[in-house]
């Protein structure tokens, strides 16, 4: 692996982080607090092309590599977390599994405006019983012939209420168990698609996060990605990848938490001195830094594996496992380095450490990235 970033690489992350500073810093406490969905930024991230990054061109996407969406993931996230949720979602989740699994008219109809924003996408897989137990899945998709009809809910949809295409999976033929799953394209507005309350949310709070209910939604047989019963491997296939963003996430949110401790032990002085001159805080930093550092290469060789077109189920999963756990340990120290300060909105650690918790259970908790892991080690 090359660990040379290239100049192209180096201007998606500088747009990046410009972006971050000068859009979505600005109210981020404010819309933590309130729950308020980040719209006119998201709007803005389609413009700017980070909504479909790896998307080809021709369906107006920015053709970019998997590492330069790594290198903007992580940082939207420092700044945002709410928002880089959304960015996750949309691309590796839905872009992606549109544009490699959908056929040419799927691909034609949706992606150009899920890659500009004027729609964004969401992926229902979990459901009230079934989550880290994805086959269990008890939506059904029942084929009517030209049509299926969905029965059921998913739970804890990201983008639930803003999204206008919904990816959903569901079971045609229980008997079949996993090989029987669908997936399906569902739009907003089908009759029967219902959109529950929104969930008061411990972190990522400006992110909108919803139940969703179908009563005999008709949805036609052209909306099915894929072969019949193919739905679980496309779950599954998509995921490893979107647990790469999701890596990326973890990354920013402990980068950030970082750089305001590192910021602030230089100012804020203690004993005389600014609390940067004692020994245990440097020794955080150290720590932060060490593990961050393994944390971005973990991501970057992921991203490179699916670049190279590697196997990534393993790389990504490892990502995830470990970019998550500095996340919450480093957002835990920063708000520790803050001391009182750390405590209070003001000051964002709180609001990074809040948020880091998610990481290690979206996309696949922290155990099943271990079961993913050591499948592969044991295969
Ligand atoms: N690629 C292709 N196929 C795969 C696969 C992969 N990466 N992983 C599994 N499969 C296939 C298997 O080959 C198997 O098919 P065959 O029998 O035909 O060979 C089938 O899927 C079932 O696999 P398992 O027998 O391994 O299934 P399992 O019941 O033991 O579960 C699991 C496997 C890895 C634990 C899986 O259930 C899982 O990933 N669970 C976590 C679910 C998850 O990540 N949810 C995230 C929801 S989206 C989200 O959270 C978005 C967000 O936050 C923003
Ligand atoms: P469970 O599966 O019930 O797990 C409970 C605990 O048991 C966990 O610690 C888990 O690791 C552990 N556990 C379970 N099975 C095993 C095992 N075999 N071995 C060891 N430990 C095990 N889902 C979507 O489909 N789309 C989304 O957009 C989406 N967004 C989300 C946004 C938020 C804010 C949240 C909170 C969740 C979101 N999810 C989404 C759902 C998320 O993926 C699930 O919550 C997650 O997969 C865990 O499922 P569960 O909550 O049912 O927990």
């Amino acid at each position: 692996m090359n660990f040379q970033l290239t100049e192209e690489h180096l201007a998606v992350q500088a747009a990046a982080r410009e972006f971050a500073q000068a859009e979505l810093l600005p109210g981020v406490i404010e819309r933590d607090e309130e729950q308020k969905f980040p719209a006119e930024q998201i709007k803005k991230m389609g413009e700017l092309g980070f909504l479909g990054m790896m998307v080809d061109p021709k369906y107006g996407g920015g053709g970019m590599d998997t590492i330069s969406y790594v290198l903007a993931m992580e940082e939207i996230s420092k700044v945002d977390a709410s928002a880089s949720v959304v960015m996750s979602v949309n691309n590796s989740l839905v872009c992606w599994g549109l544009e490699k699994f959908g056929n040419e008219e799927q691909k034609q109809k949706y992606l150009p405006k899920l890659t500009s924003g004027e729609m964004i996408g969401a992926f229902c897989l979990s459901e009230p019983e079934a989550g880290s137990d994805a086959t269990s899945q008890r939506t059904t998709a029942e084929d009517m012939g030209d049509y299926y009809l969905l029965n059921g809910t998913k739970n804890w949809i990201t983008n639930g209420s803003t999204a206008s295409v919904y990816l959903v999976i569901a079971q045609t033929y229980p008997e079949k168990g996993h090989r029987g799953i669908n997936a399906l394209i569902v739009e907003r507005g089908m009759e029967g698609f219902v959109v529950g309350p929104k969930e008061n949310k411990l972190g990522i709070r400006g992110s909108d996060t919803h139940s969703l209910m179908f009563s005999d939604v008709k949805v036609p047989k052209e909306n099915r990605i894929g072969e019949d019963g193919f739905g679980f491997k496309f779950a599954m296939q998509t995921l490893a990848g979107g647990r790469i963003g999701i890596a990326s996430q973890a990354l920013g949110i402990a980068s950030g938490a970082m750089e305001l401790a590192l910021k602030y032990s230089k100012e804020r002085k203690a004993f005389g001195v600014e609390i940067s001159k004692h020994q245990a805080i440097q020794f955080k930093l150290a720590d932060m830094a060490t593990n961050i550092e393994a944390a971005r290469l973990l991501c970057l060789q992921a991203a490179y594996d699916k670049d190279t077109h590697s196997d990534y189920g393993k790389s990504g999963a490892m990502a995830k496992l470990f970019a998550s756990k500095v996340a919450m340990e480093t957002t835990v120290e920063a708000v520790q380095i803050h001391g009182g300060y750390g405590f209070v909105k003001e000051y964002h650690v709180e609001r990074l450490m809040r948020d880091a918790k998610i990481t290690q259970i979206y996309e696949g908790t922290s155990e099943i990235q271990k079961i993913v892991i050591s499948r592969e080690m044991l295969k």
